[in-house]
């Protein structure tokens, strides 16, 4: 689907459905949020901690802000099964560490994963792998915790994973340089040319690998299995994701966009949506917006988007092999 500005004002002036006309009850499920100190997830988490989850763990790089959103939603909406653990998902010690602290800890499955953290830069930055820290968090990092947690997911009844993408990946420059040899390896050479591989592309490129890897994982699921994968999008909202952006840009550019733009709490509504709406069991590879099932862009399926796809999922799993050698064990282990 091309999508247009035109598109892109319509979807975020629709009104999106009050998350009660879609809430469940989530006795007894529990459920993961990532990055949920502050902004989307943050009222993600809100509207979920107000379903009666056994369990809703806030995965937050900050302890300290983080307990303070465990503490804020306990208050606001009286559920008190709401804890904060450590992850960083640029760090893969840290997200063994969290999966490790699961094992023990989390119950033996996990209902919900709703993988939204994820870092807006527009200078380069090394995460501690040396990995650039767009590609290292929004995309290695939420393609690990997947995989370490899925084990947990598929022993959920009706399971559901949640990776936030956005819908800038429809405006990626030369997406199917997507599809090329060893594309994560050249994302990660600071003199790279070309304009996929400039840092100002860097978020789009991240937000489309997290649809690509979504239908990737989803195509792999064992056969039979109840586990769905979506990648969702919240629509254009008012947060801090774009903190790092130079002032000089990001001020004019928030003044511009705000006539449109929604409320974290609206966006969230999205994610809610997709963790629990049951009108979407069953539905797995989708891109939701708007909360509803919808078209991602004309790269992702096309032949060179779907090779892509194939292309990432492979290169990833070498990549995150090197950190982590329960990776290959898992996938071998779960998956198709
Ligand atoms: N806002 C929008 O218009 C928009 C549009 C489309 C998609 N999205 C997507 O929605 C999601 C949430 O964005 P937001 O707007 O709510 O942004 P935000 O307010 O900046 O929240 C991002 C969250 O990710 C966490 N995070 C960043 N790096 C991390 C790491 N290495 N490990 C663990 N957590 C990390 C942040 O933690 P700290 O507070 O510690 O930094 C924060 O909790 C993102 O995936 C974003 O791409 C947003």
């Amino acid at each position: 689907m091309k999508f247009t500005l035109r598109e892109v004002i319509r979807h975020q002036l629709r009104p999106l459905p009050e998350v009660s006309t879609f809430a469940v009850d989530l006795t007894g499920k529990v459920v993961i949020v990532t990055g949920a100190n502050i902004g989307l997830g943050f009222e993600t988490a809100k509207h979920l901690a107000s379903m009666k989850p056994a369990k809703l763990i806030l995965a937050c790089r900050t302890p300290e802000t983080g307990n303070k959103a465990a503490a804020d939603i306990t208050q606001a909406t009286g559920c008190s099964t709401v804890v904060c653990w450590q992850l960083d998902l640029s760090d893969p010690e840290s997200v063994k560490a969290f999966a490790d602290k699961f094992e023990r800890e989390g119950g033996g499955k996990l209902d919900i994963l709703i993988e939204n953290a994820a870092v807006g830069l527009f200078s380069w930055k090394r995460a501690v792998t040396g990995w650039e820290q767009t590609i290292a968090t929004n995309h290695l990092g939420t393609a690990h915790l997947a995989l370490r947690m899925l084990p947990f997911l598929l022993k959920a009844e009706k399971p559901r994973l949640v990776i936030v993408a956005s819908d800038v990946h429809y405006f990626v420059t030369d997406p199917n340089e997507a599809d090329t040899d060893g594309v994560l390896q050249r994302l990660n050479d600071q003199k790279q040319k070309g304009k996929f591989y400039a840092i100002s592309n860097r978020y789009q490129v991240s937000k489309l690998f997290n649809v690509l890897y979504a239908r990737a994982l989803s195509s792999h699921l064992p056969r039979g299995t109840s586990l769905t994968v979506n990648a969702v999008n919240p629509g254009l909202c008012v947060s801090s994701l774009l903190r790092d952006l130079n002032p000089v840009v990001r001020i004019p550019l928030r003044a511009l966009s705000r006539p449109v733009a929604r409320s974290t709490e609206v966006g969230s509504r999205v994610f809610v949506h997709a963790a629990v709406a049951t009108e979407l069991d069953g539905k797995t590879g989708e891109f939701l917006q708007s909360c509803k099932v919808d078209e991602p862009s004309d790269f992702v399926i096309s032949e060179r988007g779907a090779s892509a796809s194939r292309r990432l999922w492979t290169d990833t799993l070498a990549d995150l092999s090197e950190f982590d050698d329960q990776v290959p064990v898992g996938v071998n282990r779960y998956l198709q």
